[in-house]
């Protein structure tokens, strides 16, 4: 007869499950610094499905998900499941687990009770028209990330899983390797081999952006197994050694370079041109690395906005730019011309369905995967390991902390049938990057509700109530020097240009700064206006109400809008200054 409770590192009979577990449970009302919001506390083990099973958790990977779990932002993720029907005020995260299976439902086929396995973190709903259909699940809208989107994660002695998250574990690994590199191996996996036309091959470039992170070590690796050839992209000269052990190729070291962020105007030919300067000195150092002119037909991107202009950059003619998070940001500039021109592809990726998990644990399996595990914690210690994240000081690589293995370095049955060389990270290393963002979240959709609506502070002035009365404008063919004059002497910062009676333009001091880069000032002032201007007019009707033309303004980044009378004559002008002097009144 199983004991209704065991402790930690007590492992049950085989099969045998008693009715409470320990786990670490996040509750509403703790939401905030992780060693506050994860506290031990003692459950009912979660009954299953005929699709699930019961895995005694040996070991559990740690991901920044389950941070944001713990702070409730920006989903709060418990209320976000009572939603949907689920009862539970409570969120046990953990995306990463090896252990035992314990139960399994009456339709579980490919496990039994007493396998050592791993589980990947994608989960489905398997009635979903979609999936019986034998569509990609990933595209599922029941699909969600186990532990942290769905409850009964791998901080606790028992997980709730779908039989086919569960995999083989590596003989060769303990338990805490073999629960550290599913999530961003899987991941890693679907990036270079899921995505058809792109899918990497045998002598096949690819630049791997964050080349000694938890994705980028496993992508090197992965690469590296197809007989591809990974570029790892890293922040120090001190993480070189570590992605050539991978089996890097050669690394740049991103510090060398300055040219990060969005891309510069197309029309700001100094900026542009700088900026030119530093991608190709980039793309030669990329050069160097290969010692020949080939270009990535695969470029591993995360960082996102800082990075994207360079890999779309030195992405081959026919290549793709697979990204799996905006770490860096979600608006990333892109130079059209080179999409088109040269037929590159963007691609969004998101973590892996079962069939490239499991090709990708066949990796690991086969001894050819590092876990690139860098620090493993003991289950007291989980908040902890959560707070250090939380507070980037976190070690790179890939962590884990034990839940019912009885110690560190316990679970291997077998050598590795590969000798890796062993990577290891450099010991000063630690995380100096900004914080990622949840990997998955609610996005809105056409046919969502709105969840709450923003309150618009409105007290019902119209545009005409705020505007600037009167407009100050020149033709076409004024040159610019007779538009910078007038904006000097007006103390103002555009000039609408009209045609016919009707603003068809605006000039602005950015425009004339524009014009100005790599020419003289004779030549700027000689410049017919029309060329420079920026054409079109962002205009509102002076009846509109005052809110409907801030955000129009917000949502064009722009500073002003021409007012214009019922027959589009242009009459005014209303400028961010013209909103500001109204919040001060
Ligand atoms: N969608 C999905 O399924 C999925 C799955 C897993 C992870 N993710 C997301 O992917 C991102 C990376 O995950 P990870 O586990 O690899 O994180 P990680 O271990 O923190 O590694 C990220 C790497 O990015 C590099 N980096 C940071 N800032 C950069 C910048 N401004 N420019 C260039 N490189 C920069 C850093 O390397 P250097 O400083 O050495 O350059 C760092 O090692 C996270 O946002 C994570 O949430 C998404």
């Amino acid at each position: 007869m199983a004991k209704d409770l065991y402790e930690i590192g007590e492992q049950p009979p085989l099969g045998e499950v008693p009715s409470n577990m320990h786990a670490w449970l996040v509750r509403e009302e703790r939401f905030g610094q992780p060693t506050t919001a994860f506290q031990k506390e003692v459950v009912p083990v979660p009954s299953i499905a005929d699709d699930e099973c019961l895995v005694y958790v040996m070991a559990a990977g740690i991901n920044y998900n389950n941070v944001w779990a713990a702070l409730g932002i920006p989903v709060n993720v418990i209320k976000a499941r009572n939603k949907q029907g689920e009862k539970e005020n409570f969120h046990i995260g953990g995306s990463d687990a090896s252990g035992i299976v314990y139960a399994v439902g009456k339709d579980v086929t490919n496990v039994k009770v007493g396998d050592e396995v791993v589980a990947h973190c994608g989960q489905w709903n398997r009635n979903c028209p979609w999936v019986t259909a034998g569509n990609d699940p990933m595209y599922s809208p029941s699909f969600r990330i186990w532990g942290y989107e769905t409850n009964y994660g791998s901080f606790a002695q028992f997980a709730k899983v779908q039989a086919q998250q569960l995999m083989p574990k590596p003989k060769h690994m303990t338990w805490e390797e073999s629960a550290s590199y599913v999530l961003v191996g899987a991941t890693a996996w679907r990036m270079l081999h899921g995505w058809p036309e792109h899918k990497l091959n045998a002598g096949d470039v690819a630049l791997i952006w964050g080349g000694a992170g938890g994705l980028g070590s496993m992508a090197i690796q992965i690469a590296k197994a197809s007989g591809a050839i990974p570029v790892a992209v890293v922040s120090g000269e001190d993480k070189i050694d570590y992605c050539m052990k991978l089996g890097a190729k050669g690394c740049i070291n991103r510090k060398n370079f300055d040219h990060w962020g969005m891309l510069p105007h197309w029309k700001d030919t100094v900026g542009y041109n700088n900026w030119l300067k530093g991608v190709r000195s980039f793309g030669a150092a990329l050069w160097d690395i290969l010692g020949t002119k080939a270009s990535p037909k695969v470029v591993f991107e995360h960082p996102g906005e800082s990075t994207m202009p360079t890999s779309m950059f030195v992405c081959d003619t026919g290549g793709m730019v697979v990204i799996c998070a905006g770490t860096t940001g979600y608006n990333a500039t892109v130079d059209l011309r080179y999409l088109w021109m040269r037929q590159k592809r963007v691609q969004g990726s998101h973590f892996a369905n079962c069939v490239q998990a499991n090709d990708m644990n066949e990796l690991a399996v086969e001894g050819l995967l590092d876990p690139c595990m860098s620090r493993c914690f003991t289950y007291d210690d989980l908040p902890v390991a959560h707070q250090l994240m939380h507070d980037n000081k976190h070690p790179h690589g890939n962590m884990a902390v034990l839940i019912g293995a009885p110690s560190f370095g316990t679970g291997k049955s077998a050598d590795a049938p590969v000798k890796l060389a062993k990577a290891t990270l450099p010991k000063s290393d630690v995380h100096d990057t900004p914080h990622p963002y949840p990997l998955s979240m609610p996005l809105p959709s056409v046919a969502g509700e709105i969840e709450a609506e923003i309150k618009v502070f409105d007290d019902g002035s119209k545009v005409r109530d705020q505007m600037h009365k009167g407009i100050i404008f020149c033709s076409k063919t004024d040159a610019l020097e007779d538009a910078a004059r007038v904006m000097i002497d007006n103390d103002v910062h555009a000039v609408v240009v009209v045609d016919n009676n009707l603003a068809v333009g605006v000039v602005s001091q950015t425009d004339i700064v524009m014009a100005r880069q790599g020419r003289t000032p004779e030549e700027t002032r000689a410049l017919p206006v029309g060329q420079f201007m920026t054409d079109g007019c962002a205009t509102c009707h002076a009846d509109a109400p005052l809110s409907a033309a801030i955000t129009d303004m917000l949502r064009r980044r722009i500073h002003r809008l021409v007012v214009v009378d019922a027959d589009s004559k242009p009459i005014g002008v209303l400028s961010m200054t013209d909103i500001i002097r109204k919040v001060l009144a």
